[in-house]
This record gives structure tokens, sequence and C-alpha cells, in this order.
């Protein structure tokens, strides 16, 4: 009785001991084990009288149940400690406020250009590209612009700096998106309907001008096109855009590209201050445009005795300014965080046919 009195004491004391499951299965196999302390006196009660082995087995018994529910006791206490543990070393306070995030804005420049897609896109109109650093040849000559001519002063232009016996050809930063055309009608010949907004570089500086700027230009070409066909475009065209039926005012004007040329005025009243497009007895100049001159046609590879069409081009940043009452064209370009949060727009705002 005494040895089983000392087993109890030390195994129970090593179970409470056991500071975690391994060592704690240890001791189960020590004391209930197959070769464990008990089991090896289980195996005893043989040798023992009947009497003996009643008491003895009975006790043993009594040991066994005993020290099982004590170890499976500490398993589950060590099993809540560690979850105890954990919790605590885990600890995730979802109350604590997310860090700010800046969120931009999308550029009235990059809305107006979506918007003006959109628009054209749902005529027929593709987008066409072209690139900003231009050979002087796409941006004037294939463009009825002879080198004396004095719109190529009128333009402004940046040229690209030549080093002495550079064979490869002038270039310039376009002055305007026309040279577009020429790519657009060399790539695709005819018949053709694209647009191709972009920006265009020019050296000047003031409240209305800034040396970098955005033009769309327009290019449709089929084999009897007209001018009323060019002024449906663009009524439908500023209608959609301003969101109110836009009257349009051709005036006859001069451009290399084009003959007949017109430039473009819309209707729009000034009151107290404010300019509304689409109403009153004002007008406004806001595009250029024209029937494609033959010169440019065959310039882009195509037979001016098959084909005819128009052209127009007209500035984005002036589109926007109107629509969305910016005043002034050189805050468009200044990165002004505040500004840009002022006439930004959302990521979701994107321009459709059906939103306002
Ligand atoms: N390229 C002209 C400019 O930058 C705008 C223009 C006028 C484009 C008449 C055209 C056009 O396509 O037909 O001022």
């Amino acid at each position: 009785m005494t040895q089983i009195d000392s087993l109890r004491a030390k195994y129970l004391g090593a179970v409470l001991e056991a500071a975690d499951e391994p060592a704690l299965e240890a001791v189960r196999l020590a004391a209930l084990g197959k070769k464990g302390e008990v089991a090896l006196m289980m195996r005893d009660l043989g040798g023992m009288s009947p009497e003996e082995r009643q008491t003895t087995g009975k006790a043993l018994n009594a040991l066994r149940d005993e020290l099982d529910a004590a170890l499976r006791a500490r398993k589950a206490a060590l099993a809540d400690a560690a979850l105890d543990e954990r919790l605590r070393a885990e600890w995730l306070d979802v109350t604590l406020p997310a860090r700010p995030r800046r969120v931009g804005t999308i550029h009235p420049v990059s809305q107006v250009m979506e918007e003006c897609t959109a628009i054209f896109a749902d005529m027929g109109f593709r987008v066409a590209e072209g690139p900003q650093v231009e050979t002087d040849w796409y941006n004037f000559d294939a463009l009825n612009i002879a080198p004396e001519h004095p719109a190529r002063q009128e333009h402004d232009t940046f040229f690209l700096h030549r080093a002495p016996g550079d064979a490869r050809p002038p270039h310039v930063l376009r002055t305007h998106t026309s040279p577009v055309q020429i790519r657009a009608m060399q790539d695709q010949g005819a018949p053709i309907r694209v647009i191709a907004p972009g920006r265009v570089y020019r050296m000047d500086m003031d409240q209305t001008h800034t040396p970098m700027f955005h033009q769309i230009e327009g290019l449709a070409i089929d084999r009897d096109i007209s001018m009323a066909n060019l002024k449906w475009v663009l009524e439908e065209f500023f209608s959609a855009y301003f969101g109110a039926r836009v009257r349009t005012r051709f005036r006859a004007s001069h451009f290399p590209f084009t003959e007949p040329s017109a430039e473009v005025d819309i209707q729009c009243s000034w009151v107290g201050g404010t300019l509304k497009v689409g109403e009153g007895n004002g007008w406004l100049e806001v595009l250029g445009s024209g029937m494609v001159h033959p010169h440019v046609l065959r310039a882009g590879g195509i037979d001016p005795d098959q084909w005819q069409g128009f052209a127009f081009g007209m500035g984005i940043d002036r589109m926007a300014m109107l629509k969305y009452g910016i005043p002034d064209l050189r805050a468009f370009f200044e990165s002004d965080l505040r500004w840009l949060r002022h006439y930004g727009f959302g990521a979701l705002e994107a321009p459709s046919l059906h939103a306002g």
C-alpha cells in the first residue's frame, strides 16, 4: 500500500509539474504506459494471494483512474494556457482607425479627353495616335504648310537640336494634332473616321497659353462627305458634351490643310460675368475645320479624285475650362494639390453618354 501511495504522490506531483504536452506525455508513459510503473505493478498481481490481489488490484485500478484523470485535467489546462497565451500575443485592436490613405483625382484634361472620345466613338470615330516628337514633314509639309509658309512661324515651334551632318530628318515637338491625320490615312486608307486627342507644344505662355496643351483632331473621309456632315457632327458633339442643344456658327477662314476652311463658334451667353454655353446671343470661337485639302489627302496616300472629307481641331483644355468653369489655363499644369482636389474627378466618375 505504501508503494502505491508513493507512486500516487510521485506521479500526481509530476503531472502538475509538467510544463507542456510532451513533458506530460512522458509522465503518462512512465506511469501508465505498457512498461510504466503502474503496469509493472499490475503484472505482479499474478504472484499474490487472492485476498492480496483483490485489495491491491482495486487500489491499482483506482490509482490508474486517478492518474488518468489528473493527466487529462492537466492536458486541458495546458491547452487552455496555450490558447490564452496566443490570444494575448496575437491581440489585434480592430477598433483602431485605419491610416488615412491619399486618394488621387483624375485631371480635368484626362476626364474631358475621355468624354470627347466617348461622344465621338458613338458616332463611329476611332482613336488614332501619333508621336509627340514629330518630323517637320508630318507636322508641316504633309499638311500643305510649305517651308516659307507664315504658319511655320505662327506656330512658335520647338525644334529639336540637330548636330551638323545629322542625316535624320528635322524633328519638332508637334505644334498640333493634325499630323495624326496623315499617319492615320497612311495606316488605314479610306474610308476613315478617326479622332486624335493628345499633347501639343508651342512656345507661348500667358493666362490663356501654356507651352504644352491639348488638342483633339477629327478626320472623316469617304466618297461624298461634305461640310453639312461636319456641321451635324460638331453640333451633335457640342450638344452631347455640354448637355444642352448648342448652335454653331461657321465663319469662313483659312488653314493650309483645308479648302474651304471654317472657324466654328458656339452659342453662349455672358450673364453677371459667367459664361453659359448653349444659350444667349453671344458666340465663342472654339475650333478650326474645313474640307481636307487634296494635297493633304495625297500626302496621306489617298486619291483626292475618289475621296473627300472634313477635318477639325480644337483645344481640349479650353473645352474643360468652358464646361467646368475653370478660369486659368496655367493652373492645369502646376500640379497644385488643392487645385487638383477641387477640379479633379473621382475614379468612378467615368464619362459615358448616359451619365450627366
Ligand atoms: N491644326 C489647327 C491648329 O492647331 C487646328 C485645325 C484647324 C485643325 C483646321 C484642323 C482643321 O484639322 O481642319 O490651330
